[in-house]
C-alpha cells in the first residue's frame, strides 16, 4: 500500500549544524504518527520540508507519492500544517482570517464565508470570530491556527507541537479534535515534546533525536519499554562508579549510565527479579553505599533509556548520536 508521508534519508544541514542527519519514515493513510523529540531534535525541519516551505539537502520525500520538490503544487493541495507560531493575522478577525485563507486557496466568495463558519462552530470560536485575533487567548489562537490549517481539507496535516505552552483544558480540547480528524480519515504527523501527549494520541511513535530516529514502535511498545523502572545506586566515593557499572553489566544487568553530576549509576530494571539482582551484584562487589532506591524514570531518562536500547541493536562500534 502507498504510504501518506514517504520519507527516504532525508539529510538537511544549518551552516555547520547538522539538524537531519538521514531519516526515514513512513505514514500510513489514516494513521497518527507521533514524532517525539526534545528540542532542537529536528523536528520542526522536518515539518518544514514536508510541507515544502525548506529544502532537504538530500534524500527524498513523498506525499501519496508526489514528490516535495517536483511535484510541490499537488503536495500543497493535499496538506495542512500547524505551526508553533500561528499563520494569522492579529488586526484581523478570525473569521476574516479563515475567509481569506479560503479565497487564497481559490474557494469562491460564498464557499469561503461557509467554510469559514463552520470551521468557527466546531472549534467553538462563532463569538470570537467577530473579534480581531490578536486579543485571543493561546488556546483560542491555537484553535484558530488549527481551524486555519484545515480550510483546505487537507488529507495529511502536520502538527508541530500543538499543545506546547496550553493550559490543560485547551490541550485536552485540542486533543479531542485531533482525534476526531483522524476518526474522520486525516493522516496526521504530530510533533511533541511530551511523551503523554504522544501516548494520548498516536497510534505509533517514532523519537528523533540529534537528527536520527533513534527508536520506534507502537505507543503501547515503547511506553511499556519507558514504563520500566530506575534503579539509582550512589556510592559513598564517586569513584567507585565505574566498578559499580562493570558489576552489573557483568551480572547481566545492561543498558545503564553514569550520571557523574548526581554522583550514581542508574539501570532499569524490568522485574522485582532484576531489582533483587541488582542488590545482590552490588552487595557481593563491597562497594560501600551511600544510597540505592527504585523509581520511574524522568522523561529525560525515558528518552535517554529508549535511545541507548535502540542504539545497542545497532552495531557496537557504530557512531552514537550525540
Ligand atoms: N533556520 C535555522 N538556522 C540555523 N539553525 C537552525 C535553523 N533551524 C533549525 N536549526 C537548528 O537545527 C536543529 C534542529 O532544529 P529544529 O528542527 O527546530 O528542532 P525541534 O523542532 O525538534 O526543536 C537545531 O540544532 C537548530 O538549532
Ligand atoms: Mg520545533
Amino acid at each position: 500500500m502507498n504510504a501518506a508521508v514517504q520519507v527516504d534519508d532525508l539529510t538537511k544541514r544549518f551552516g555547520g549544524t547538522p539538524a537531519l542527519r538521514g531519516v526515514n519514515l513512513a505514514v500510513a493513510p489514516g494513521e497518527i504518527l507521533g514524532l517525539l523529540g526534545p528540542n532542537g531534535a529536528g523536528k520542526t525541519t522536518l515539518v518544514r520540508i514536508l510541507s515544502t516551505l525548506d529544502t532537504a539537502d538530500s534524500g527524498t520525500a513523498r506525499v501519496y507519492g508526489y514528490d516535495l520538490v517536483r511535484d510541490a503544487h499537488q503536495v500543497r493541495a493535499l496538506i495542512g500544517l500547524t505551526g508553533q507560531f500561528a499563520a494569522v493575522d492579529k488586526d484581523l478577525s478570525g473569521l476574516d482570517n479563515l475567509e481569506i485563507i479560503g479565497r487564497l486557496l481559490g474557494l469562491s466568495r460564498r464557499d469561503a464565508k461557509v467554510r469559514a463558519a463552520a470551521l468557527l462552530e466546531r472549534f467553538d470560536l462563532v463569538e470570537a470570530g467577530r473579534k480581531v485575533a490578536g486579543g485571543y487567548s493561546g488556546g483560542m489562537r491555537r484553535r484558530l491556527d488549527l481551524a486555519a490549517s484545515l480550510v483546505g481539507r487537507p488529507t495529511v496535516l502536520y502538527l508541530d507541537e500543538p499543545t506546547t505552552g496550553l493550559d490543560p483544558h485547551s490541550r485536552a480540547a485540542l486533543w479531542d479534535t485531533v482525534r476526531q480528524m483522524a476518526y474522520d480519515g486525516t493522516t496526521v504527523l504530530l510533533t511533541t515534546q511530551y511523551m503523554d501527549e504522544a501516548e494520548a494520541l498516536a497510534d505509533r511513535l517514532v523519537l528523533l533525536d540529534g537528527g536520527r530516529i533513534t527508536a520506534e514502535g507502537t505507543t503501547a511498545e515503547l511506553c511499556a519499554r519507558v514504563r520500566g523502572r530506575t534503579m539509582r545506586i550512589r556510592p559513598v566515593d564517586p569513584a567507585d562508579l565505574p566498578t559499580v557499572a562493570a558489576t552489573l553489566v557483568a551480572a547481566g544487568l545492561t543498558g545503564g549510565t553514569v550520571v557523574a553530576d548526581a554522583g550514581q549509576y542508574q539501570v532499569p530494571v524490568n522485574s522485582d527479579e532484576q531489582v533483587t539482582a541488582v542488590v545482590w551484584a552490588i552487595a557481593a562487589c563491597g562497594v560501600a553505599l551511600a544510597g540505592i532506591d527504585t523509581g520511574t524514570p524522568s522523561l529525560d531518562e525515558a528518552f535517554l533509556r529508549l535511545t541507548q536500547s535502540e542504539a545497542s541493536l545497532v552495531a557496537a562500534g557504530s557512531e552514537v548520536s550525540r
